[in-house]
């Protein structure tokens, strides 16, 4: 299992270092192209926060979406193209997919995955449920579809400890798969009885305590913004613990000025339009002179680009197939994840969550 992260991994930072370096000349046609195309073709471009500032902008400025994975899932649905290009990584094309069956799907590079998704491969993660009949099976959305079709519930962090909490009430046991640590957080913050997969996402698992202890103490005014992936030691020295949207929201609404911020860097471009005026610092991963693999940049999510974008568009390459029986299971979790954040937004809001 490790051995097909490291496998990945490689493949992943060899193309990225094997992708030449684009001018401004041709950066600029490559956005004019690339708007032209999503007209043509009647697409909406879906990224996530990871992704780079040039096709979080494009999706901006076209009409489509830069979110988190819980909108990037609904605004598809909600969104009347009849494609839909998404730029981030595999679980997130296949989840739009699976919510919109008569939709074509692409992606700028298919082999854009995840470590939590290849450290969870669906026979083990089936034997591992047949094993414990009597738990809820709760899985995160870094899963591929065969797992999401095994699964009670679909959650993201945006959502995932409201959803425990809800089964938690009801008495129910739950399997969690596959983030350890945001299982872990999960778990603390709710009491539940969770029996925990071992995944890891290779980005968040190389902050580090120590170093962002040091961190802190030069800035002790900043305030702390971790993502739940993170391992437990940093999670507990948070101020904010959030899903990449809701630390970009507290980016804005909290009263420090300085902000050190343990996710993947690509969150600085919406964070920093969202907080103009604070001063946003990476949290620590290797620490100085130390090993670090990914250095705070995810290089699954580093493979979608302008160039990649613009030949998906062109040669209607790159689509996104589910297989229709995995599809049609794993629409039932995903889809409760959406009803139940309607009603939670509902609640709280008086609308759809945002
Ligand atoms: P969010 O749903 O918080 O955007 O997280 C997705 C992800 O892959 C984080 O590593
Ligand atoms: Fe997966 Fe981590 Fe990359 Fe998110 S940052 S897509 S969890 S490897």
């Amino acid at each position: 299992m490790a051995s097909d992260v490291t496998i990945e991994l490689d493949r992943a930072v060899r193309m990225r270092t094997q992708a030449l370096p684009v001018n401004v000349q041709t950066k600029d046609k490559l956005i004019v192209r690339i708007k032209r195309l999503l007209l043509e073709r009647d697409a909406a471009l879906v990224a996530h926060y990871y992704t780079n500032p040039d096709l979080q902008s494009l999706a901006d400025e076209t009409g489509g979406c830069v979110s988190d994975s819980l909108e990037m899932a609904r605004f598809g649905t909600r969104h009347p193209g009849r494609n839909l290009v998404v730029a981030g990584v595999r679980f997130m094309g296949e989840t739009a997919k699976i919510l919109n069956p008569e939709k074509r799907v692409f992606m700028p590079n298919l082999s854009a995955t995840c470590s939590l998704d290849l450290g969870c491969p669906p026979e083990r993660f089936s034997a591992f449920c047949d094993a414990h009949p009597d738990r809820v099976v709760v899985v995160y959305a870094n899963t591929s579809a065969a797992v999401k079709a095994r699964a009670d519930w679909v959650v993201t962090s945006s959502i995932a400890v409201d959803v425990v909490e809800h089964l938690a009430e009801q008495g129910k046991k739950i399997i969690w798969a596959p983030d350890q640590h945001l299982g872990q957080y999960i778990r603390e913050k709710t009491g539940a009885d969770m029996l925990l997969w071992d995944g890891a996402c290779i980005v968040h698992e190389e902050f580090k305590e120590r170093e962002l202890a040091k961190l802190k103490a030069v800035y002790p005014e900043a305030a702390v913004l971790v993502h739940p992936e993170s391992p437990a030691a940093v999670v507990r020295m948070a101020d904010v613990i959030g899903s990449t949207s809701q630390l970009i929201r507290a980016a804005q609404t909290l009263p420090q000025q300085t902000l050190i911020v343990a996710t993947d860097r690509g969150i600085f471009y919406k964070m920093q339009k969202a907080a103009p005026g604070k001063t946003l610092i990476e949290a620590p991963t290797g620490g100085a002179g130390g090993a670090c693999k990914s250095c705070a940049s995810c290089p699954w999510m580093a493979l979608n680009d302008l160039e990649s974008l613009a030949m998906t568009l062109e040669e209607g390459s790159n689509e996104v197939f589910v297989d229709e029986a995995i599809r049609a299971r794993a629409l039932i979790p995903l889809q409760r994840m959406l009803d139940f954040a309607g009603d939670i937004g509902r609640k709280i809001h008086g609308e759809g969550r945002a």
